[in-house]
């Protein structure tokens, strides 16, 4: 009963956003019409869901509702069409979720039971998103875009190492693809724009020492971040808002388009692995030559960007001579890591 209470609240509650998604003015009265609802409710649920997912929802005297910004709803048809054939054959179902704690975190414990390699979870909202080096990573409601993807492999997790570069350059072609111009990778797969971080990816692997493995590759690309949502990031960031202004895909096309290059660098990196990938990571790298200080727990190692291995290392001229890493994380020399 209380279940299908709840569910009754959140179809009310997605109807409501859906009339107000054009950034239009909307009446009171016209909403309940459309809803076949009290007015009293109208302004109870969206009240709600302002508080609930932090939306900025202008009251107007006498006259209605209204977004500030206008809002399109992540729709797992729409992406689906935006699949190309290759990657609709790889993909078992597309699941789009109101609010999750994180969608890797959702789809690892898919995984463990039985869920088909091709999952695909989105969430409107994430209310413990993560990131690397168990950084969180800031998740506000209709946003940005945060998914992650269920991919079954019969490789060893060590064989695995490069995928997360490979994830990174399919992410950054997408973007390319979409408008984005300036971007460029900080190792291993920092989506960058100008130097400023633009979305990254979190790759988590379980296996067997010899295979098989999963992997859930998540994925998040801020498009619209206020800076009061992103007082809690602790470097440059970007928001897609401001580097596409008026150009700005809608959230449907671009999650479908960022699916479609996971899809396939997945479906790639298990028929040739890292290779296929390597001359565009060279070309989107954004700290080749730079002197860069690599933080790996205590250790700090300076040194050239020198691009990336083979297996997907980084390779750095030290003073020690060529050197190639596996893990931590990049700085620019005059920029300590926060
Ligand atoms: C990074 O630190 O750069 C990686 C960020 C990865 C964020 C995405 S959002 C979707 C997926 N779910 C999570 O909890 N994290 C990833």
């Amino acid at each position: 009963m209380v279940a299908q209470v709840e569910a009754v609240g959140r179809s009310r509650r997605r109807a409501l956003l859906q009339l107000l998604a054009d950034g239009e003015v909307h009446s009171g009265a016209e909403l309940a019409a459309q809803l076949g609802i009290s007015r009293a409710a109208v302004w109870k649920t969206l009240r709600r869901a302002a508080d609930e997912l932090g939306l900025d929802l202008e009251t107007q005297r006498g006259q209605g509702y209204r977004l500030h910004r206008p809002l399109e709803l992540l729709d797992a048809a729409r992406i689906e069409v935006a699949l190309s054939e290759p990657a609709r054959g790889a993909l078992a179902d597309i699941q789009v979720l109101e609010a999750v704690d994180s969608t890797n975190t959702r789809l690892m414990q898919a995984a463990t039971a039985g869920a088909p390699s091709g999952s695909v979870c989105l969430a409107e909202r994430q209310l413990a998103g993560r990131g690397r080096s168990g950084r969180g990573w800031v998740s506000p409601f209709g946003a940005n875009i945060y998914l992650s993807i269920l991919w079954r492999s019969p490789l060893a997790p060590a064989q695995l190492g490069g995928l997360s570069l490979a994830c990174g350059v399919a992410a950054a072609r997408a973007l390319r693809d979409n408008g984005v111009v300036d971007i460029g990778l900080k190792w291993p797969n920092d989506l960058h724009w100008r130097r400023r971080k633009l979305g990254g990816l979190l790759l988590e692997v379980v296996g067997e020492s010899q295979g098989p493995s999963h992997v859930v590759v998540g994925l998040g690309v801020n498009l619209h971040l206020s800076r009061a949502q992103a007082a809690a990031i602790d470097q440059p960031w970007a928001d897609l808002a401001t580097v596409l202004g008026t150009a700005m895909p809608g959230r449907n096309a671009l999650a479908g388009a960022l699916v479609d290059g996971l899809l396939r660098a997945l479906m790639d990196f298990a028929a040739a692995g890292l290779d296929p990938f390597l001359e565009d990571w060279h070309r989107l790298d954004a700290y080749l030559g730079e002197p860069v200080t690599l933080h790996m727990g205590e250790r700090r190692i300076t040194g050239i960007c020198a691009g990336v291995a083979a297996d997907g290392g980084l390779v750095l001229e030290t003073a020690e001579g060529r050197r190639t890493f596996h893990a931590g994380e990049v700085s620019l020399r005059s920029a300590p890591v926060r």
